[in-house]
């Protein structure tokens, strides 16, 4: 049964939203949560009583997510004696009305609640450095947020204030739940939605690595619609919520699925922690495994291989179409060699030429296009990106140069290929000796003139 909200946040969160000026939504990322994902987030605290709870609200909004949470305490599912909120929000606007959500509660269950007009960023820094300036902050046994999210440059003030306390990541969401689970108790919890792309990729590995060294990962929820979770505000992210405990001991993990914050088609099971984060990965990557058989599937000792193991190397297709127009061709001809699109892939392998193509099929082999072309041999190509929503996530092509009859080289474009390492193609013999092109993001590299075996540099190899 839904537990009412004293507050109708969704109702102040719809108010808000019309006053917001559109520049400043999308710095400070204003896209608050909806009152169903609220009770969400806050019901993944564990029930449990105390004599304090002190809880951080960081990027506050109008307080939704702090609503939801003392309504648990309303509801007698969280106990404590007393209640403090220290509560962030950096826009006027919507601090005005984060103090009315904050008072309901002061009134109605003797809150104590402090609201910070402050960078949450520069005040958290401060306490953790020890600054002389510092608020007094104590150290919080809860922290509930939903963080604003947006790229941090590495040369920017908030890149240098989190170095300084020895916090290296990407996005102002995982610098906001870096700093919170900081400033935690040990023992304290943190619930968070935030996009799943710290998940994998180097960029968060410095996240993921403090994340997994500060706290255990108890729960994880996953939004199977990108498009649902803030619909209001026409987000397109695909989003998650964790359930941190500090210091804690890593146990196995509750991974939950829906689609949306009604859950009305919840799932869930518990993971092992070795099948969400692999011991020997040095990356730490967060592994979802979304049915039995592919968490079997992850846990497997069999596929533990990097592609660097296997002396295979990954790269994207150089060529930029738009940028070398003048080389393109609509059909082979003389003097011209394969350009790859992912639409040439067909049941595993190319279908190439394809007539009647609104891209191009071939390239000029000449002193401009050289640099971009690949050794004739055989690759796998694969499709770069893939939407969540495709049922087959991976699209790749095997590249067969006994196919087409003369080449010496081809080209790829949008895709990503592997090759033996250092780079030369997957041995095979080939009829003929010619390059070809791939085009971008993925491209191997011949550091030499395609006389005999180029050289090929690796762009992605993790090590
Ligand atoms: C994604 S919204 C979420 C709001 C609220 N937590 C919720 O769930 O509805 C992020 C909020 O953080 C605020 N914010 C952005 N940058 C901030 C900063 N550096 N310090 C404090 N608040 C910030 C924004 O104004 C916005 O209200």
């Amino acid at each position: 049964m839904a537990v009412p909200l004293t507050v109708d946040t969704d109702r102040v969160r719809r108010e808000v939203a019309v006053q917001l000026v559109s520049d400043r939504r999308a710095e400070w990322g204003q896209f608050m949560t909806p009152a169903p994902i609220a009770r969400l987030m806050a019901g993944l605290f564990p029930s449990g009583s105390g004599s304090e709870c002190r809880l951080l609200d960081a990027g506050a909004g109008v307080g939704s997510l702090t609503a939801a949470f003392l309504d648990r305490c309303i509801a007698g599912e969280l106990r404590f004696r007393r209640i403090h909120v220290d509560a962030y929000e950096i826009d006027p606007v919507i601090r005005a009305r984060l103090a009315e959500t904050l008072d309901v509660y002061r009134m109605g269950l003797g809150v104590e609640a402090r609201i910070h007009d402050a960078d949450f960023i520069r005040a958290a820094v401060d306490v953790l450095a020890g600054s002389l300036f510092a608020e007094s902050l104590p150290r919080f046994t809860h922290a509930i947020l939903n963080p604003p999210y947006r790229k941090i440059r590495s040369d920017s003030p908030e890149r240098a204030f989190l170095r300084s306390v020895g916090i290296e990541t990407v996005n102002l969401y995982s610098a906001f739940v870096a700093l919170a689970l900081a400033l935690l108790r040990r023992g304290g919890h943190l619930v968070a939605i935030i996009p799943r792309s710290f998940c994998n990729g180097p960029y968060y590995k410095p996240f993921r690595c403090f994340m997994l060294r500060q706290a255990a990962l108890r729960c994880v929820h996953l939004f199977d619609a990108r498009d649902r979770a803030f619909k209001d505000d026409g987000v397109l992210q695909e989003n998650v919520i964790l359930l941190l405990e500090r210091g804690g001991h890593q146990g196995d993990v509750r991974f939950s699925r829906s689609a949306d914050g009604l859950c009305a088609d919840w799932t869930e099971r518990l993971l092992q922690f070795e099948q969400v984060v692999h011991p020997s990965d040095p990356e730490r990557f967060i592994r979802l495994p979304l049915s039995e058989f592919s968490a079997r599937l992850s846990a497997s000792s069999r596929f533990r291989r990097t592609l660097c193991d296997l002396d295979v190397e990954v790269s994207t297709g150089p060529v930029v179409d738009f940028r070398m127009k003048d080389d393109l061709r609509r059909m082979p001809e003389e003097g011209a060699v394969p350009l790859l699109y992912p639409a040439h892939f067909r049941d595993g392998g190319m279908q190439w030429p394809k007539d009647g193509f609104r891209k191009w099929n071939a390239i000029a082999h000449n002193g401009r296009t050289e640099r971009w072309l690949f050794p004739a041999g055989f690759y796998v190509a694969v499709r770069r990106f893939s939407a969540k929503e495709e049922r087959r996530r991976v699209v790749a092509g095997v590249v067969d140069p006994a196919a087409w009859r003369a080449p010496r080289s081809s080209a790829l474009k949008t895709t990503s290929t592997s090759s033996t390492g250092g780079g030369r193609a997957c041995p095979n013999p080939l009829p003929g000796d010619w390059p070809a092109s791939l085009t971008p993001p993925y491209s191997m590299k011949p550091s030499a003139p395609s006389t005999g075996t180029p050289k090929l540099t690796p762009r992605t190899c993790a090590r």
